[in-house]
């Protein structure tokens, strides 16, 4: 187990100019081989999301009864909820193989094709990023999904012929951050899309056990809460956030995570009690500073804070539009008045002056 070293633990300054990724809901390195470990396999470990576990539950059981493949199912919403980790449950569920793969990895047609005629009946194929998928493999995918079959041409111009090659039927599940970025007749071709919600700090609290139990840490209620709180929602941050925390407890005390040890070393990652971070504290703090409290567009405030602008929409901005502390307005992003209060500023009209 990895133990936090002086440059993880961020001073102030240090913070300004690293950046701090622990609370970004985003896929790294590290996370990958350990999330293969903690990943749920079933509905019952999968915590949280009820109204959407209940509806796919029925639609797997009437699945199951007609001896047919599942409907085409679209998950959205951003990154660490759990898109991912629910398609592998169904195909568990359903007692079927699943392949997985991205969009960005389909980039030529013999990719897509590929895949597609290497499927087995009744397999799910996950396809990741799905509206980064070009026009071409787009098409391609449209008659495989509608009525299980290729158009192949062969042959150069006055020879040139179709075949239709049939395929096994198969169930596609896409995954998205960005639904407003599917194309709508892909998004036309799903049977079933729905949405993932953002965690509660109890449901995140869960996670949080369940994960101490399989990786063997010491944890008591309030310590899973105390990381809950800070987790943004989000069970992958909150996943990283207890191997953060358990290094430090291992350090500094005796390995256990109470709500000290989880308080005090979240505080030394400048995790604050929204579970915002350098990142997130910097943006709001510039809207406020520089622009009065907004409306200021995406644009300037990436160049501002020396982000880039997708990074921002795609894991920045939808905590802190659900969590009230952003708004989106049609000439730009504002805070509220609780993001006056979150930071130590007195009111909006005296915001020159930060207590922090
Ligand atoms: N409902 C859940 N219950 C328990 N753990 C979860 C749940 N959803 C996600 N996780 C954990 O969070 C991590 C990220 O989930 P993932 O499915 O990869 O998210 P996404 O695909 O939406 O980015 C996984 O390692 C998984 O263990
Ligand atoms: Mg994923």
């Amino acid at each position: 187990m990895s133990i936090i070293s002086d440059d993880e633990i961020l001073t102030e300054d240090k913070v300004s100019t690293k950046k701090n990724p622990v609370v970004k809901p985003e896929v790294e390195d590290g996370d990958k081989s350990f999330e293969i470990n903690i990943r749920p396999k079933s509905f019952d470990s999968y915590i949280g999301q009820s109204a959407l576990k209940s509806t796919l539950k029925i639609t797997i059981e009437a699945a199951k009864k007609r001896e047919k493949t599942l409907d085409h199912l679209l998950f959205y919403g951003p990154p660490g909820l759990g898109k991912t980790t629910l398609a592998g449950v169904i195909a568990n569920e359903m007692g079927v193989p699943i392949k997985i793969t991205s969009a960005p990895a389909l980039e030529r047609p013999r990719d897509i094709i590929g895949i597609l005629m290497s499927l087995e009946e009744g397999q799910i194929l996950f396809i990741d990023e799905i509206h980064r998928l070009n026009k071409v493999a787009e098409e391609i995918l449209y008659p495989a999904m509608e009525d299980f079959y290729l158009d192949m041409t062969t042959g150069k111009s006055q020879t040139v012929k179709t075949l239709r090659v049939p395929l096994p039927k198969f169930t596609l599940i896409g995954a998205t951050t960005k639904a407003g970025e599917l194309s709508g007749p892909l998004r036309d071709r799903f049977g079933i899309i729905h949405r993932l919600e953002f965690y509660t700090n109890e449901e995140l609290a869960q996670v949080i056990k369940r994960t101490a139990d399989i990786l063997d840490i010491k944890i008591d209620s309030k310590g899973a809460a105390a990381i809950a709180r800070r987790s943004r929602g989000t069970p992958r941050i909150a996943n990283r956030l207890i191997k953060r925390v358990s290094d430090y407890a291992i350090v500094k005390y005796d390995g256990k995570i109470n709500e000290t040890v989880a308080n005090e070393s979240l505080d030394i990652l400048k995790i604050d009690e929204f579970g915002l971070d350098t990142t997130d504290r910097n943006l709001l703090k510039l809207i406020i500073e520089k622009y009065d409290g907004g409306p200021v567009g995406i644009e300037t405030i990436a160049a501002a804070i020396g982000e880039d602008s997708r990074t921002i929409e795609d894991v920045c901005e939808p905590f802190l539009l659900q969590c009230g502390l952003l708004q989106r307005t049609p000439r730009g992003r504002k805070v509220s008045p609780q993001t006056y209060r979150h930071l130590g500023y007195k009111t909006q009209s005296s915001s020159q002056q930060s207590l922090f």
